[in-house]
């Protein structure tokens, strides 16, 4: 069997974990990794692979089809846009960028070139949320009313994140990307407080509440935040409730699933599983030719929900959308 060969650009913490996802994969093989770090380099050769500072150099190499693409959230564009170039496909890390500006430019440049984009929105590739849209879609609950998701994550990771993206930039896009995937329809209108409940010295919101009305009439209430403290049992809380007139769907990620316990002290939901899921989804579309399961389109979509957040947390007013936008 002829492998499909990756190059991955980015080795942080989640670059190492698609990493770990990858070599799960039998249909792939990770055959180089690109990132300036002295210290990212140092742990790819560790690992065993090809590592180099310039992702121009991975994407000169003929072998490599596809690339994972996980550098910090404000620097999606310029790897993205010369990897379509290059015509490797791409896997690119959420959310798309930050702006729909710089969105459109990523989407054009895939189309141009013919290659396949798809963004890791890792949550429609845990079992619990594809549970939850399974039931939403299959009528079990009759017709959707309400859905609510809380994603309040431990204060290391505004720390960690240093105020280089939002938290609805960086987490809240997950969970908008989701909110849309299960009630399967597009948001129309946006209202968003926010609050600082914890002072850590970046330029960022701290906690959030969104509330989103759906065009099939659904209404949505998102709550997130980075704010947990160190000491917090599990050391975060995400949740989705799914409520319709025949019956509900509760996730609740801090009490019930897997979790792993971290040399921090803190646990967090089972990240591989999803990420292997994801990447197996990305290979699996580029071996059979198929359409990615989470388009640039998708990811536009999460993404203009996040700034239509932002600006009505700053203006104060609810922010209309228009699908057009992102299709
Ligand atoms: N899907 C998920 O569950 C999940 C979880 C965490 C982060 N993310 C996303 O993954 C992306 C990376 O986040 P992170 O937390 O791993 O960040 P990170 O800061 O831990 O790692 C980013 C890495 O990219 C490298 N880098 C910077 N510029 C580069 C370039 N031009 N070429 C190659 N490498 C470069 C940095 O040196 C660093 O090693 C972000 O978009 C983030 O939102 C997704």
């Amino acid at each position: 069997m002829k492998k499909t060969k990756i190059g991955l650009i980015g080795y942080g913490e989640i670059g190492r974990a698609h990493a770990a996802a990858l070599a799960q994969i039998t249909e792939s093989e990770l055959t180089a990794i690109a990132d300036p770090s002295q210290a990212a380099i140092k742990a790819a050769e560790s690992s065993g692979t090809k590592a180099i500072a310039d992702y121009r150099e991975l994407l000169a190499d003929p072998e490599i089809e596809a690339v994972v693409i996980a550098t910090p959230d404000h620097l999606h564009g310029e790897p993205a846009i010369a990897a379509a170039a290059a015509g490797k496909h791409i896997l690119l890390e959420k959310p798309i960028a930050p702006t729909i500006e710089q969105s459109l430019k990523i989407r054009q440049a895939a189309d141009e070139a013919g290659v396949k984009l798809m963004i890791g929105h890792t949550l429609r590739f845990f079992p619990e949320y594809q549970f939850a849209k399974e039931r939403a879609a299959s009528g079990d609950l009759g017709r959707l009313v309400s859905v609510f998701a809380r994603r309040t994550n431990i204060i290391t990771q505004s720390r960690r994140i240093q105020g280089r993206i939002s938290v609805l930039g960086f987490l809240g896009v997950h969970d908008f990307d989701v909110l849309r995937w299960v009630v399967g329809a597009e948001p129309v209108r946006i209202f968003c407080e926010n609050a600082t409940s914890v002072t850590h010295g970046y330029d960022v919101e701290d906690e959030t509440f969104t509330t989103i009305r759906f065009d099939n009439g659904v209404v949505a209430c998102l709550h997130c935040g980075w704010f947990v403290p160190e000491n917090h049992p599990s050391g975060f809380d995400f949740k989705l409730d799914i409520t319709g007139d025949k019956g509900i769907v509760n996730l609740d990620f801090a009490n019930a699933v897997t979790t792993l316990h971290g040399t921090g002290g803190t646990k967090q939901p089972l990240l591989t599983p999803a990420l292997v899921n994801e990447n197996r989804a990305f290979v699996t579309a580029l071996r059979q030719d198929a359409s990615v399961p989470v388009s640039a389109d998708d990811g536009m979509a999460a993404v203009a929900m996040v700034n239509a957040a932002e600006q009505s947390a700053r203006t104060g007013k609810p922010v209309d959308l228009d699908a057009d936008a992102w299709r």
